[in-house]
Protein backbone atom coordinates (compact mmCIF):
# COMPACT_ATOMS: atom_id res chain seq x y z
CA UNK A 1 0.00 0.00 0.00
CA UNK A 2 2.68 2.34 1.37
CA UNK A 3 3.97 3.07 -2.39
CA UNK A 4 0.85 3.12 -4.48
CA UNK A 5 0.27 6.53 -6.65
CA UNK A 6 -2.79 7.72 -5.59
CA UNK A 7 -2.61 10.65 -8.45
CA UNK A 8 -3.85 7.77 -10.83
CA UNK A 9 -7.10 8.01 -9.92
CA UNK A 10 -7.17 10.68 -12.79
CA UNK A 11 -6.40 8.35 -15.41
CA UNK A 12 -9.33 6.42 -14.40
CA UNK A 13 -11.74 9.63 -14.43
CA UNK A 14 -9.92 10.32 -17.78
CA UNK A 15 -10.51 6.98 -18.56
CA UNK A 16 -13.74 6.42 -18.08
CA UNK A 17 -14.04 10.02 -19.87
CA UNK A 18 -13.18 7.94 -23.24
CA UNK A 19 -16.40 5.59 -22.23
CA UNK A 20 -18.50 8.77 -21.84
CA UNK A 21 -18.99 8.38 -17.99
CA UNK A 22 -18.27 11.47 -16.36
CA UNK A 23 -17.07 11.72 -12.69
CA UNK A 24 -20.06 10.78 -10.27
CA UNK A 25 -19.35 13.39 -7.36
CA UNK A 26 -17.75 16.55 -7.28
CA UNK A 27 -14.41 17.32 -7.73
CA UNK A 28 -13.98 20.51 -5.76
CA UNK A 29 -14.99 21.38 -2.42
CA UNK A 30 -17.24 24.24 -3.50
CA UNK A 31 -18.94 21.78 -5.61
CA UNK A 32 -18.79 18.83 -3.07
CA UNK A 33 -20.89 21.32 -0.56
CA UNK A 34 -23.42 22.38 -3.09
CA UNK A 35 -23.80 18.80 -3.48
CA UNK A 36 -24.40 18.11 0.36
CA UNK A 37 -26.98 21.05 0.91
CA UNK A 38 -29.18 20.03 -1.70
CA UNK A 39 -29.27 16.09 -0.50
CA UNK A 40 -28.92 17.43 3.60
CA UNK A 41 -32.38 18.30 6.00
CA UNK A 42 -31.52 21.78 5.82
CA UNK A 43 -31.20 21.43 9.87
CA UNK A 44 -28.04 19.13 9.55
CA UNK A 45 -26.45 20.89 6.84
CA UNK A 46 -26.49 24.11 9.17
CA UNK A 47 -25.43 21.81 11.74
CA UNK A 48 -22.64 20.48 9.77
CA UNK A 49 -21.69 24.01 7.57
CA UNK A 50 -21.89 25.96 10.46
CA UNK A 51 -19.43 27.39 12.93
CA UNK A 52 -19.33 29.66 15.81
CA UNK A 53 -20.69 33.26 15.63
CA UNK A 54 -20.34 34.88 12.41
CA UNK A 55 -17.85 31.74 11.47
CA UNK A 56 -14.84 34.48 10.98
CA UNK A 57 -12.31 31.52 12.44
CA UNK A 58 -13.83 29.07 10.47
CA UNK A 59 -13.06 31.07 7.17
CA UNK A 60 -9.77 32.35 8.45
CA UNK A 61 -9.03 28.10 8.97
CA UNK A 62 -9.43 28.03 5.25
CA UNK A 63 -7.50 31.29 4.12
CA UNK A 64 -4.23 30.91 6.21
CA UNK A 65 -3.57 28.36 3.58
CA UNK A 66 -3.37 30.81 0.81
CA UNK A 67 -0.71 32.47 2.57
CA UNK A 68 2.14 29.58 2.28
CA UNK A 69 3.37 27.80 -0.62
CA UNK A 70 5.77 25.15 -2.14
CA UNK A 71 8.36 26.27 -4.74
CA UNK A 72 8.85 23.67 -7.48
CA UNK A 73 11.89 22.41 -8.10
CA UNK A 74 13.02 20.80 -11.50
CA UNK A 75 14.71 18.23 -13.15
CA UNK A 76 14.27 15.73 -10.26
CA UNK A 77 12.05 12.51 -12.17
CA UNK A 78 9.43 12.14 -8.94
CA UNK A 79 7.89 9.36 -10.91
CA UNK A 80 7.29 7.64 -7.89
CA UNK A 81 5.99 9.62 -4.31
CA UNK A 82 6.51 8.21 -1.20
CA UNK A 83 3.54 9.65 1.42
CA UNK A 84 3.38 6.75 4.14
CA UNK A 85 4.15 7.98 7.85
CA UNK A 86 4.21 6.13 10.90
CA UNK A 87 2.58 6.67 13.82
CA UNK A 88 2.68 4.98 16.99
CA UNK A 89 3.97 2.44 15.21
CA UNK A 90 1.56 1.87 12.53
CA UNK A 91 2.90 2.62 8.60
CA UNK A 92 0.39 4.78 7.12
CA UNK A 93 -0.01 4.57 3.86
CA UNK A 94 -0.79 8.51 3.33
CA UNK A 95 -0.56 11.10 5.77
CA UNK A 96 -4.32 11.62 6.14
CA UNK A 97 -7.37 10.93 8.40
CA UNK A 98 -10.76 11.37 9.44
CA UNK A 99 -11.25 13.98 11.83
CA UNK A 100 -13.97 12.71 14.42
CA UNK A 101 -17.45 13.90 13.59
CA UNK A 102 -20.61 13.43 15.46
CA UNK A 103 -23.41 13.80 13.06
CA UNK A 104 -21.87 11.37 10.69
CA UNK A 105 -24.51 9.03 10.94
CA UNK A 106 -27.64 11.51 10.20
CA UNK A 107 -25.66 12.46 7.24
CA UNK A 108 -25.61 9.03 5.94
CA UNK A 109 -27.99 8.43 3.74
CA UNK A 110 -29.59 5.28 5.56
CA UNK A 111 -28.92 6.85 8.40
CA UNK A 112 -26.31 4.89 9.18
CA UNK A 113 -23.01 7.80 8.18
CA UNK A 114 -20.52 6.12 10.89
CA UNK A 115 -20.37 3.00 9.54
CA UNK A 116 -20.33 4.08 5.85
CA UNK A 117 -17.45 6.35 6.35
CA UNK A 118 -15.82 3.07 8.56
CA UNK A 119 -16.17 1.29 5.08
CA UNK A 120 -14.25 4.30 3.44
CA UNK A 121 -11.64 3.72 5.61
CA UNK A 122 -11.02 -0.06 4.62
CA UNK A 123 -11.28 0.50 0.74
CA UNK A 124 -8.74 3.69 1.39
CA UNK A 125 -6.83 3.24 4.24
CA UNK A 126 -7.74 6.26 5.25
CA UNK A 127 -7.78 5.80 9.05
CA UNK A 128 -11.04 7.68 10.95
CA UNK A 129 -11.40 9.17 14.32
CA UNK A 130 -14.82 7.47 15.25
CA UNK A 131 -16.38 10.21 17.58
CA UNK A 132 -18.09 9.56 20.95
CA UNK A 133 -21.56 11.18 19.37
CA UNK A 134 -22.73 8.29 16.75
CA UNK A 135 -26.02 6.60 15.77
CA UNK A 136 -24.33 3.04 15.36
CA UNK A 137 -22.00 2.00 18.30
CA UNK A 138 -18.08 1.83 18.42
CA UNK A 139 -18.26 -1.75 18.24
CA UNK A 140 -19.95 -1.81 14.83
CA UNK A 141 -17.62 1.44 13.57
CA UNK A 142 -14.88 -0.62 14.33
CA UNK A 143 -16.06 -3.72 12.96
CA UNK A 144 -16.38 -2.18 9.54
CA UNK A 145 -13.02 -1.23 9.71
CA UNK A 146 -10.88 -3.89 7.49
CA UNK A 147 -7.83 -3.92 7.68
CA UNK A 148 -7.59 -0.11 8.67
CA UNK A 149 -6.57 1.06 11.97
CA UNK A 150 -9.07 2.94 13.60
CA UNK A 151 -9.25 5.95 16.78
CA UNK A 152 -11.63 6.58 18.77
CA UNK A 153 -12.64 9.98 20.39
CA UNK A 154 -13.61 10.96 23.82
CA UNK A 155 -16.22 13.09 25.08
CA UNK A 156 -15.07 12.70 28.65
CA UNK A 157 -18.27 12.22 30.55
CA UNK A 158 -18.90 13.87 33.77
CA UNK A 159 -18.92 9.95 35.13
CA UNK A 160 -15.47 8.77 35.49
CA UNK A 161 -16.84 4.75 35.25
CA UNK A 162 -18.72 5.73 31.92
CA UNK A 163 -15.11 7.48 30.91
CA UNK A 164 -13.58 4.70 31.66
CA UNK A 165 -16.23 1.98 30.20
CA UNK A 166 -16.05 3.62 26.54
CA UNK A 167 -12.15 3.62 26.54
CA UNK A 168 -12.34 0.14 27.50
CA UNK A 169 -15.04 -0.77 25.16
CA UNK A 170 -12.68 1.12 22.43
CA UNK A 171 -9.94 -1.18 23.48
CA UNK A 172 -11.61 -3.95 23.19
CA UNK A 173 -12.90 -3.31 19.84
CA UNK A 174 -9.84 -2.61 18.31
CA UNK A 175 -9.37 0.87 18.30
CA UNK A 176 -5.76 1.91 18.18
CA UNK A 177 -5.61 5.29 20.02
CA UNK A 178 -7.87 7.24 22.15
CA UNK A 179 -8.46 10.87 21.23
CA UNK A 180 -9.76 13.09 24.10
CA UNK A 181 -11.18 16.28 22.81
CA UNK A 182 -10.99 19.19 25.19
CA UNK A 183 -12.21 22.53 23.14
CA UNK A 184 -16.12 21.07 23.86
CA UNK A 185 -17.12 20.47 27.28
CA UNK A 186 -19.53 22.84 26.36
CA UNK A 187 -20.81 24.04 22.88
CA UNK A 188 -19.89 27.08 21.39
CA UNK A 189 -22.54 29.90 20.54
CA UNK A 190 -23.44 28.75 16.97
CA UNK A 191 -25.97 31.15 15.34
CA UNK A 192 -26.92 28.75 12.39
CA UNK A 193 -28.14 26.20 14.80
CA UNK A 194 -29.11 28.70 17.13
CA UNK A 195 -31.70 30.10 14.39
CA UNK A 196 -33.33 26.61 13.82
CA UNK A 197 -33.15 25.99 17.91
CA UNK A 198 -31.57 22.65 16.56
CA UNK A 199 -29.06 20.95 18.46
CA UNK A 200 -29.50 16.86 17.38
CA UNK A 201 -28.05 15.12 20.42
CA UNK A 202 -30.72 17.16 22.47
CA UNK A 203 -32.96 15.77 19.71
CA UNK A 204 -32.17 11.80 21.14
CA UNK A 205 -29.85 11.75 17.45
CA UNK A 206 -26.22 10.68 17.81
CA UNK A 207 -26.12 8.93 21.30
CA UNK A 208 -25.76 4.97 20.54
CA UNK A 209 -22.50 4.72 21.97
CA UNK A 210 -24.25 6.07 25.17
CA UNK A 211 -27.52 3.83 24.98
CA UNK A 212 -25.21 0.71 24.31
CA UNK A 213 -22.64 1.74 26.94
CA UNK A 214 -23.64 -0.81 30.48
CA UNK A 215 -22.85 1.87 32.94
CA UNK A 216 -24.48 4.21 31.45
CA UNK A 217 -27.57 2.05 31.19
CA UNK A 218 -27.04 1.28 35.20
CA UNK A 219 -27.48 4.91 35.52
CA UNK A 220 -30.85 4.96 33.70
CA UNK A 221 -32.04 2.19 35.30
CA UNK A 222 -34.69 1.50 32.33
CA UNK A 223 -34.40 0.44 28.49
CA UNK A 224 -33.11 3.15 26.98
CA UNK A 225 -36.13 2.70 24.19
CA UNK A 226 -38.76 2.78 26.81
CA UNK A 227 -38.07 6.74 28.04
CA UNK A 228 -35.99 8.55 24.61
CA UNK A 229 -36.35 11.31 27.42
CA UNK A 230 -34.84 10.09 30.25
CA UNK A 231 -32.00 9.09 27.58
CA UNK A 232 -31.43 12.52 26.43
CA UNK A 233 -32.01 14.12 30.48
CA UNK A 234 -29.36 11.91 31.38
CA UNK A 235 -27.11 12.39 28.36
CA UNK A 236 -27.32 16.47 29.01
CA UNK A 237 -26.28 15.56 32.77
CA UNK A 238 -23.50 13.69 32.11
CA UNK A 239 -21.98 15.07 28.75
CA UNK A 240 -19.93 17.79 29.42
CA UNK A 241 -16.36 17.39 31.86
CA UNK A 242 -14.44 20.65 31.91
CA UNK A 243 -11.24 18.83 32.81
CA UNK A 244 -8.39 20.55 33.62
CA UNK A 245 -4.73 19.60 34.22
CA UNK A 246 -5.43 17.81 37.89
CA UNK A 247 -7.20 15.28 35.64
CA UNK A 248 -4.87 14.32 33.11
CA UNK A 249 -3.18 11.70 35.64
CA UNK A 250 -6.26 10.02 35.66
CA UNK A 251 -7.11 9.45 32.12
CA UNK A 252 -3.92 8.41 31.51
CA UNK A 253 -4.14 5.50 33.68
CA UNK A 254 -7.45 4.35 31.78
CA UNK A 255 -5.40 3.39 28.72
CA UNK A 256 -2.05 1.88 27.67
CA UNK A 257 -3.47 2.61 24.01
CA UNK A 258 -1.64 5.97 22.43
CA UNK A 259 -3.33 9.01 24.33
CA UNK A 260 -4.08 12.23 22.01
CA UNK A 261 -5.43 15.20 23.11
CA UNK A 262 -7.44 17.36 20.77
CA UNK A 263 -7.54 20.65 20.95
CA UNK A 264 -4.34 22.09 22.11
CA UNK A 265 -3.11 24.79 20.34
CA UNK A 266 -0.57 26.85 22.66
CA UNK A 267 3.04 25.92 23.14
CA UNK A 268 2.63 25.55 26.66
CA UNK A 269 -0.31 23.36 26.50
CA UNK A 270 1.82 21.09 24.30
CA UNK A 271 5.20 20.73 26.79
CA UNK A 272 2.55 20.31 29.57
CA UNK A 273 0.28 17.66 28.08
CA UNK A 274 3.99 15.99 27.12
CA UNK A 275 5.23 16.28 30.68
CA UNK A 276 1.91 14.29 31.80
CA UNK A 277 2.79 11.39 29.61
CA UNK A 278 0.62 11.93 26.51
CA UNK A 279 1.50 10.22 23.32
CA UNK A 280 0.68 12.81 20.74
CA UNK A 281 -0.93 16.27 20.40
CA UNK A 282 -4.09 17.18 17.95
CA UNK A 283 -3.82 20.61 16.74
CA UNK A 284 -7.33 21.50 15.98
CA UNK A 285 -9.89 24.39 16.62
CA UNK A 286 -12.64 22.31 15.89
CA UNK A 287 -12.68 24.07 12.21
CA UNK A 288 -14.18 26.86 13.84
CA UNK A 289 -16.98 25.60 15.88
CA UNK A 290 -16.36 26.49 18.81
CA UNK A 291 -14.56 29.54 19.42
CA UNK A 292 -14.85 32.56 16.95
CA UNK A 293 -12.70 34.85 16.45
CA UNK A 294 -9.62 33.13 17.36
CA UNK A 295 -6.38 32.79 15.09
CA UNK A 296 -6.03 29.70 12.18
CA UNK A 297 -5.21 26.52 13.28
CA UNK A 298 -2.68 26.86 10.82
CA UNK A 299 -0.64 29.71 11.81
CA UNK A 300 -0.60 27.68 15.65
CA UNK A 301 0.99 24.70 14.12
CA UNK A 302 4.54 25.60 13.84
CA UNK A 303 4.69 26.72 17.56
CA UNK A 304 2.56 23.32 19.06
CA UNK A 305 5.28 21.56 16.41
CA UNK A 306 8.09 22.94 17.97
CA UNK A 307 6.82 22.37 21.37
CA UNK A 308 5.83 18.76 20.73
CA UNK A 309 9.41 18.16 20.10
CA UNK A 310 9.00 14.97 18.21
CA UNK A 311 5.95 13.97 19.34
CA UNK A 312 3.42 13.32 16.74
CA UNK A 313 1.25 16.11 15.93
CA UNK A 314 -2.03 15.83 14.17
CA UNK A 315 -3.62 18.57 12.76
CA UNK A 316 -6.67 19.72 11.14
CA UNK A 317 -9.23 22.84 10.47
CA UNK A 318 -9.36 24.35 6.95
CA UNK A 319 -8.13 21.75 4.93
CA UNK A 320 -9.53 21.41 2.01
CA UNK A 321 -7.30 20.64 -0.93
CA UNK A 322 -4.39 17.98 -1.39
CA UNK A 323 -2.29 21.10 -1.80
CA UNK A 324 -3.35 22.30 1.93
CA UNK A 325 -2.46 18.72 3.20
CA UNK A 326 0.83 18.84 1.69
CA UNK A 327 1.36 22.32 3.32
CA UNK A 328 0.05 21.31 6.84
CA UNK A 329 2.73 18.47 6.76
CA UNK A 330 5.38 21.21 5.94
CA UNK A 331 4.92 23.05 8.49
CA UNK A 332 5.30 19.98 10.67
CA UNK A 333 2.38 17.85 11.27
CA UNK A 334 2.64 14.41 11.27
CA UNK A 335 -0.79 13.34 9.60
CA UNK A 336 -3.59 16.00 8.37
CA UNK A 337 -7.29 15.06 8.87
CA UNK A 338 -10.68 17.04 7.05
CA UNK A 339 -13.91 17.01 8.83
CA UNK A 340 -16.08 18.53 6.21
CA UNK A 341 -14.91 17.77 2.96
CA UNK A 342 -15.56 13.61 3.78
CA UNK A 343 -18.85 14.60 5.67
CA UNK A 344 -19.91 16.01 2.18
CA UNK A 345 -18.79 13.12 0.00
CA UNK A 346 -20.76 11.57 2.64
CA UNK A 347 -24.08 13.23 2.13
CA UNK A 348 -24.12 13.00 -1.41
CA UNK A 349 -22.55 9.24 -2.04
CA UNK A 350 -22.30 7.24 1.18
CA UNK A 351 -18.87 5.21 1.73
CA UNK A 352 -18.71 6.14 -2.47
CA UNK A 353 -18.19 9.49 -1.94
CA UNK A 354 -15.74 9.10 0.78
CA UNK A 355 -13.98 7.26 -1.05
CA UNK A 356 -14.00 9.40 -3.82
CA UNK A 357 -13.11 12.67 -1.71
CA UNK A 358 -10.41 11.07 0.47
CA UNK A 359 -8.79 9.53 -2.91
CA UNK A 360 -9.11 13.07 -4.62
CA UNK A 361 -7.38 14.71 -1.60
CA UNK A 362 -4.36 12.06 -1.93
CA UNK A 363 -4.62 12.06 -6.11
CA UNK A 364 -3.93 15.88 -5.76
CA UNK A 365 -1.31 15.90 -2.91
CA UNK A 366 0.64 13.47 -4.79
CA UNK A 367 0.25 14.69 -8.05
CA UNK A 368 1.57 18.53 -6.34
CA UNK A 369 4.49 15.93 -5.07
CA UNK A 370 5.41 15.31 -8.66
CA UNK A 371 4.93 18.04 -10.49
CA UNK A 372 6.73 20.31 -7.72
CA UNK A 373 9.50 17.80 -7.72
CA UNK A 374 9.29 16.31 -4.15
CA UNK A 375 9.59 12.54 -4.32
CA UNK A 376 8.97 12.45 -0.35
CA UNK A 377 7.47 14.24 2.69
CA UNK A 378 10.42 14.55 4.10
CA UNK A 379 11.24 17.44 1.71
CA UNK A 380 8.25 19.59 2.12
CA UNK A 381 9.48 21.84 4.88
CA UNK A 382 12.04 23.25 3.10
CA UNK A 383 10.36 23.64 -0.31
CA UNK A 384 7.71 26.25 2.29
CA UNK A 385 7.80 29.82 1.95
CA UNK A 386 5.24 32.50 2.66
CA UNK A 387 3.51 34.29 -0.06
CA UNK A 388 4.18 37.32 -0.77
CA UNK A 389 1.86 40.47 0.52
CA UNK A 390 1.16 43.69 0.09
CA UNK A 391 0.95 44.82 3.34
C1 LIG B 1 -20.54 18.48 11.91
C2 LIG B 1 -19.29 18.35 12.71
C3 LIG B 1 -19.30 17.58 13.86
C4 LIG B 1 -18.12 17.45 14.61
N1 LIG B 1 -18.11 16.62 15.70
C5 LIG B 1 -16.97 16.43 16.39
C6 LIG B 1 -16.91 15.47 17.43
O1 LIG B 1 -17.87 14.77 17.70
N2 LIG B 1 -15.75 15.36 18.11
C7 LIG B 1 -14.65 16.12 17.82
O2 LIG B 1 -13.62 16.00 18.48
N3 LIG B 1 -14.68 17.00 16.79
C8 LIG B 1 -15.78 17.16 16.08
N4 LIG B 1 -15.79 18.01 15.01
C9 LIG B 1 -14.57 18.74 14.63
C10 LIG B 1 -13.72 17.92 13.65
O3 LIG B 1 -13.15 16.80 14.29
C11 LIG B 1 -12.58 18.76 13.06
O4 LIG B 1 -11.83 19.33 14.12
C12 LIG B 1 -13.05 19.86 12.13
O5 LIG B 1 -14.18 19.47 11.38
C13 LIG B 1 -11.92 20.21 11.16
O6 LIG B 1 -12.25 21.28 10.39
P1 LIG B 1 -12.81 21.20 8.88
O7 LIG B 1 -14.25 20.84 9.00
O8 LIG B 1 -12.57 22.59 8.42
O9 LIG B 1 -12.00 20.16 8.13
C14 LIG B 1 -16.95 18.15 14.22
C15 LIG B 1 -16.95 18.89 13.04
C16 LIG B 1 -18.10 19.00 12.28
C17 LIG B 1 -18.06 19.78 11.00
Amino acid sequence: MGQQQYGDYQYEIYGEGLHGVLPRFPMTFEGLAAGAEAALPPSVWSYVAGGAGDERTQRANVSAFDRWGLVPRMLVGATTRDLSVDLFGLRLPAPLFMAPVGVLGLCGQDGHGDLAAARAAARTGVPMIASTLAEDPLEAVAAEFGETPGFFQLYTPTDRELAASLVHRAEAAGYRGIVVTLDTWTTGWRPRDLATANFPQLRGRCLANYTADPVFRARLGREPQADPQAVVGLFAQLFGNPLTWDDLPWLRSLTELPLLLKGICHPEDVRRAKDAGVDGIHCSNHGGRQANGGIPALDLLPEVVAAADGLPVLFDSGVRTGADVLKALALGATAVGVGRPFTYGLALGGTDGVVHVLRSLLAEADLSMAVNGYPALRDLPAALRRVPTDD
